[in-house]
């Protein structure tokens, strides 16, 4: 059986950074499940069902095997049931490493059954995340260059009423 990777996250939107680690796991893995997490301890703009419809949109490569799916409950559990083998997670900055360092060994001594990997976000991604991408279109901005185009109308549906 091939090696699947789950890539879990609140993606609240899924930006280029997430995409980028997404099309760079399937490089690596037979299969990558994106994980939508209804339990990720903040508040979220999106529902999971938006969120998950935003990366189906995404212009995936050709070929790339990618499945979307939403969880609930504890990351490991959810990977032990998809017969996953390794968490996938991005690293953008040296501040991401203590938090991912903390919620790899505690999904570790949850699991043993169940490793961490990381990918390093590419340079041109390392600074982005969901919750900047809200304020730059609340604030009237343009999100091109960081979100799909489909996720920047859907925020600016949102955010600017
Ligand atoms: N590019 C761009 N942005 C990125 C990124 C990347 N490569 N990697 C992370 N981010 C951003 C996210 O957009 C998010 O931004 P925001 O805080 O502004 O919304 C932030 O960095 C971190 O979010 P994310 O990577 O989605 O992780 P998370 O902290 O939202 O989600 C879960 C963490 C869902 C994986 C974790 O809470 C979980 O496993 N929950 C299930 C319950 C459980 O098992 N708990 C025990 C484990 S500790």
């Amino acid at each position: 059986m091939g090696k699947i990777a789950i890539y879990p996250g609140s993606f609240d939107p899924i930006t280029y950074g997430h995409i980028d680690i997404i099309e760079r796991a399937t490089k690596v893995f037979d299969k990558v499940v994106v994980a939508v997490a209804y339990d990720s301890g903040k508040d979220s703009l999106f529902s999971v069902e938006e969120r998950k419809s935003f990366i189906e949109k995404v212009d995936w490569p050709k070929g790339a095997n990618i499945e979307v799916d939403a969880f609930q409950g504890l990351l490991v559990e959810y990977v032990l049931k998809k017969k996953g083998n390794v968490v996938v997670r991005g690293l953008r900055a040296l501040s991401d490493f203590e938090y991912e360092f903390q919620m790899a060994l505690i999904n570790r001594k949850l699991s043993e059954k169940v490793e961490t990997m990381f990918l390093m976000a590419g340079e041109n991604f390392s600074y982005l995340s969901s919750r900047t991408m809200k304020e730059i279109i609340s604030l009237g901005g343009s999100a091109e260059a960081f979100v799909p185009k489909h996720v920047e109308e859907a925020l600016r549906k949102k955010l600017r009423k």
